[in-house]
């Protein structure tokens, strides 16, 4: 029921790939697959496709996010790129914390922290990710984990900004594996993450927050996902490569 009161968005996370002659190509074939979306569709895509990608789906249902932000506003930081940046380029969404920078860039809860609060600041609106390994699953700490990664990422984060902050759940072993977790495993952990942000903000602040599932999430299992009650959509990773079953998750969820 709360459900529906909820938005749903599907976001894809291109990752590294695609050049920005690329990205031209799959955005033209994205644009008329997604265009009867009953839910909001999001492209997160590498920093050198944003122009490409803003400029493309101006006046379309597709909005672009970014895959990563720095937490400062700017300065001495070679290489970085800040809040203000995208935003100026018209830039909507960013991923902040994902598995693969938390263990290949040394991100940390803090630097999420730093990075959710810059984005925020900045207009952006962050699709934040938590999520266990498989040893802290096997271990059973995956709910006080992901709750510790929710507390701190958010932790200065007001009431009203929090209605711009998204929350994807990614199992790190389900990322780019094939190994998808069961809906079930899925609507456990989404539901814990709806509690936490209750306990922090209140009942009304969870009700309206979105969560998402992401890890392998694709064509096949995306309908039986996004029917789960706390599962308000999914961050996709290699299925938002192509246009065609990128367009079929998008329906999936406008059946949610
Ligand atoms: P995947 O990636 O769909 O390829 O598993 C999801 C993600 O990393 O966001």
């Amino acid at each position: 029921m709360d459900k529906q009161n909820r938005k749903a968005i599907i976001a894809g996370n291109w990752k590294m790939n695609k050049t920005a002659t690329e990205a031209k190509a799959l955005i033209h074939e994205l644009i008329p697959a997604v265009k009867d979306a009953g839910c909001e569709v999001v492209i997160c895509v590498p920093f050198t496709d944003l122009v490409t990608a803003v400029e493309l789906t101006k006046g379309t249902n597709i909005h672009v996010g970014a895959e990563n932000v720095h937490f400062e506003k700017s300065g001495a930081f070679t290489g970085e790129i800040s809040a203000d940046m995208l935003t100026d380029l018209g830039v909507e969404y960013v991923v902040i914390g994902h598995s693969e920078r938390r263990q290949y860039f040394a991100e940390t809860d803090e630097t999420v922290n730093k990075r959710t609060k810059a984005a925020l600041a900045g207009g952006l609106k962050p699709i934040v990710c938590v999520g266990e390994s498989l040893t802290q699953r096997e271990q059973g700490v995956t709910e006080e984990l992901v709750r510790m990664q929710v507390k701190i990422a958010l932790n200065g984060v007001t009431e009203d900004e929090l209605k711009n902050v998204v929350i994807a759940y990614e199992p790190i072993w389900a990322i780019g594996t094939g190994k998808t977790a069961t809906s079930d495993q899925a609507e456990e952990v989404c539901a814990a993450i709806r509690k936490v942000v209750g306990e922090l903000y209140g009942e009304t602040a969870a009700k309206g927050l979105t969560v998402q599932y992401g890890g392998s999430m694709n064509a096949k299992n995306a309908e039986e996902l996004l029917g789960k009650p706390n599962v308000d959509g999914g961050l996709i990773g290699g299925a938002s490569l192509k246009a065609d079953q990128f367009a079929i998750i998008v329906d999936a969820a406008t059946k949610g």
